[in-house]
């Protein structure tokens, strides 16, 4: 029996130069001595296996294909690393998430969102300098070209916030060409923090377009989330002065979606930018991807089921027992999750601070009693528990956001916005590794024959 080894990888291209001031990427993982061993039609490969910094192995498949003709078959890639990565740690046994080596339970008790933005972002939290030079790019940036006011006033009444963020940011890259360029790392630190800063301008105005009202701009006077917030809520006819524990919520709220390492809308983003497309066209689709219902368009599915659980009167138990039947089409949207099989770390804090913002604004909320009853049932269930079926991040956070005041169809704007300095750091991780195009193979089912020669 013939027994080759599949070649090692061949050596990772050089990397750019560091655009941030990271911390240095992690060494690439070592491959170990054990090899897994593949057996075909008689023919047999061993394949290197490469362990992870807290011990996760898997069986690097880079030239399999050129070795034995085959590829990997994984629709939902749930059993594929499209990189390796030093930015995020999941365990999703036991609920962990670690932000750059943080517990996001320290993250969300002791640091504001623009602290955990740098530290996503640069590899380590700020000192006190570098915080007030971040919080002084974030406010020097904050303005939006006039010009793109015009854009906003022709979206059609009722648009989506979710559409209109999406086209804003893609609209960027044609007024702020010069940010393309990311050679130095003076100028990646400046479009990164850009970035950021008026991703926050757009969103309010998304909301006050989909309102009707006109826009507030941006002001020094405010830190990130109160400034956000008067963004949002003032009027020049009615003063408005966000409450302390309205931005401390907020704060928290965007530190919970901060950085969720390879989901859905991170991997879109790696994707787009391994194609060389710009920082802007790789964050409108993260953008796009996060709309999803099964992504971060859950938190607004989440209200809109309760609302129709209430509606038509059902109990969190007949809701769970709808959820079961595989036939209703319904599913219990804020539960489960592709890496958790346990509850979601951040399900927890968002629960502990949704309660925390409904009594402090001293609000009736009979979705968010229907919602701990449902968490309830869905713990009684086998048909949850068996599956790993536990609330996640959109459960509780949907209703945060509507305990501070935000409309549903905001909710996913909020999610984008925290998620930012976790997309943009994938993209500099992305291009600091060298990585190459991301181009998956597939198994042809249809019609038609490739003729033999
Ligand atoms: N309600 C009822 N059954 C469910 C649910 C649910 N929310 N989620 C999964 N299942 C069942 C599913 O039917 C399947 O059953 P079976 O094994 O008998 O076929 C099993 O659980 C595994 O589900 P899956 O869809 O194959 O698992 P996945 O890893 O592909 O999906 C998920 C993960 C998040 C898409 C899914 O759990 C879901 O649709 N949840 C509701 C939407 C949601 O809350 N999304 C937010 C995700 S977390 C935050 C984010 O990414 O933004």
């Amino acid at each position: 029996m013939k027994n080759s080894s599949v070649p090692r990888r061949p050596k990772a291209p050089k990397a750019h130069p560091a655009p941030l001031d990271a911390t240095p990427p992690a060494p690439p993982p070592a491959p170990m001595a054990a090899k897994a061993a593949l057996s075909v039609g008689g023919k047999s490969w061993e394949l290197p296996i490469l362990r992870g910094a807290s011990g996760e192995r898997a069986i690097d498949v880079t030239d399999l294909r050129a070795a034995t003709g085959l590829v990997t078959y994984d629709p939902g890639l749930g059993n594929t690393a499209i990189c390796e990565s030093a930015i995020t740690r999941i365990d999703g046994d036991k609920g962990e998430l670690l932000l750059r080596g943080h517990p996001i339970e320290r993250l969300t008790d002791h640091c504001s969102f623009v602290e955990v933005a740098y530290l996503l972002l640069h590899g380590a939290l700020p000192t006190t300098d570098q915080r007030a030079r971040f919080s002084e790019l974030l406010n020097r940036h904050s303005l939006i070209h006039e010009d793109m006011r015009m854009f906003f006033r022709n979206f059609p009444e009722g648009a989506h916030p979710m559409a209109v963020l999406s086209a804003m940011v893609i609209s960027l890259s044609s007024f702020y060409p010069e940010l393309e360029a990311l050679s130095a790392k003076e100028e990646a630190d400046i479009t990164a923090t850009r970035l950021l800063s008026k991703l926050r301008t757009i969103a309010a105005f998304s909301y006050k377009k989909s309102v009707g009202e006109p826009f507030v701009y941006p002001s020094y006077k405010f830190s990130y989330c109160e400034n956000f917030l008067n963004m949002m809520f003032s009027t020049s006819v009615s003063p408005y002065r966000a409450k302390d524990c309205e931005i401390q919520a907020l704060n928290r709220l965007l530190i919970l979606h901060a950085d969720h390492e390879q989901n859905a809308s991170t991997t879109a983003v790696r994707l787009v930018g391994s194609t060389g497309a710009n920082l802007y066209a790789s964050i409108a689709a993260g953008c796009n991807a996060l709309w999803g219902p099964l992504h971060g368009g859950a938190n607004q599915a989440v209200i809109e089921m309760l609302e129709g659980i209430l509606a038509e009167g059902l109990t969190a138990k007949e809701a769970v027992r709808r959820a079961e039947d595989k036939n209703s089409g319904f599913r219990l949207m804020g539960f489960g999750h592709r890496v958790y099989k346990t509850t979601d770390p951040r399900a927890k804090i968002a629960k502990t601070l949704c309660r925390e913002t409904i009594r402090r604004k001293r609000l009736e909320e009979p979705l968010f009693h229907l919602a701990l009853e449902l968490e309830e049932e869905a713990a009684k269930s086998a048909y949850f528990t068996d599956r790993g079926l536990y609330p996640n991040v959109d459960f509780y956070t949907g209703l945060t956001y509507r305990a501070l005041g935000f409309p549903t169809n905001m909710f996913t704007v909020l999610f984008a916005l925290g998620r930012l300095p976790g997309w943009i750091a994938h993209w500099m991780e992305l291009k600091r590794s060298g990585a190459k195009l991301m181009r998956p193979r597939q198994l042809y089912v249809g019609p038609g024959k490739i003729p033999s020669k």
